[in-house]
């Protein structure tokens, strides 16, 4: 029996440090999964000092915990078994790993579609789209036809379950700039695919960063920025480089509204405003907000005004009752 379920996501464009969060609160689940998404995700986390890079293998892996990688998933098998030498490498218990025998499977085809078709929409040219397309279409492969039967997931959820998104809000298939999004499901609800009830989630832990960023092209993020010498500094203090694509993001000062938006329309409980150190470095803290761009003198100043325009949304109805400043170094 299901105890209980925390959602963890992405309130922006993906690459607000998701990972790390999720791999400091792992400890406390039974299990940790994944709803969406493939090798397109770059999830970096420390654990014991050493920094560790994943794709598809949800961070529970680091703490020993059951792993789960849901039916709306994609994967390529290559990949997903490079992953697993290197967790059993560094000396991680991968037979934890499950994946739901529905999780549909990338192949080459895709991939040579996504690189010959999709690069204007600045995807990461991992055979996403199409393999969500063959899904749709109801002509892909899936996890049953391909993995042997020690891989496959027994659709069993218990205890206190911990989800964790990729890609983010904004790159969700019909909530984004589309067509500049990915092809899942990434707002929290996309996580019930995985075979629970709405009602049994508990927390929704939503990720934002203290300044925009995306991997991609996107019209949001005009490449004029590119010339901006203080946006430059935060990507290079921010190393805000794509772990998947090793692409230097596009990046902008946080778009409040864009945040409160997301923040609404996702049903957050908890916001956790993340790589406030990077702003801290540069030593520039810029908001925009209703359509005017705000200066602050330091961190603490930047902080009363998010907290205070936070504040007024809740009077228009969100859901937060907690909200949490952190460190890219420390992640919380
Ligand atoms: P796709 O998911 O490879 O089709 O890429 C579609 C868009 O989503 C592109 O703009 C990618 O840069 C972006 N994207 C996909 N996965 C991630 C992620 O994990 N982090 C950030 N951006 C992502
Ligand atoms: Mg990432």
């Amino acid at each position: 029996m299901i105890d209980y379920v925390d959602v963890i996501y992405g309130l922006a464009w993906g690459d607000e440090g998701k990972g790390k969060i999720a791999n400091v609160l792992a400890p406390k689940y039974d299990l940790v999964c994944r709803w969406n998404g493939g090798p397109n995700a770059g999830h970096t986390v420390y654990q014991n000092g050493k920094r560790y890079k994943t794709h598809l293998v949800p961070s529970g892996i680091f703490s020993g915990k059951r792993c789960i990688i849901g039916p709306g998933c994609v994967i390529n098998p290559n990949k997903f078994f490079e992953e697993i030498r290197y967790l059993r490498g560094e000396g991680f218990d991968t037979s934890l790993v499950k994946i739901s025998p529905a999780a549909h499977i990338i192949t080459e085809a895709h991939i040579d579609y996504d690189k010959r078709h999709l690069g204007h929409l600045g995807t990461t040219g991992q055979g996403i789209a199409p393999c969500y397309s063959d899904k749709m279409i109801r002509g892909g492969k899936r996890a049953v036809d391909v993995f042997e039967s020690q891989w496959l997931w027994d659709g069993e959820l218990h205890g206190k379950v911990l989800c964790e998104g990729a890609q983010s809000v904004w790159l969700d298939i019909d909530h984004g700039d589309y067509p500049y999004v990915t092809s899942s499901t990434t707002m929290p609800y996309g996580a019930c695919s995985l075979g629970f009830s709405p009602r049994k989630i508990n927390r929704l832990i939503g990720v934002a960063k203290i300044y925009d960023t995306k991997s991609g092209t996107d019209p949001l993020f005009p490449t004029s920025l590119w010339d901006d010498q203080e946006l430059d500094e935060v990507i290079q203090a921010g190393g805000e480089f794509g772990t998947t694509t090793g692409r230097k993001r596009l990046v902008n000062w946080l778009n409040l509204d864009k945040l409160i938006q997301s923040v609404k329309l996702s049903g957050c409980t908890e916001l956790i405003i993340n790589k406030c150190d990077v702003l801290e470095k540069v030593g520039i803290f810029k908001v925009y907000h209703k359509g005017s761009l705000h200066n602050f003198k330091d961190l603490s100043e930047m902080k009363v005004f998010i907290i205070g325009a936070i504040g007024d949304a809740q009077m228009e109805g969100s859901d937060i009752h907690d909200i949490t400043f952190s460190s890219h170094q420390e992640a919380l």
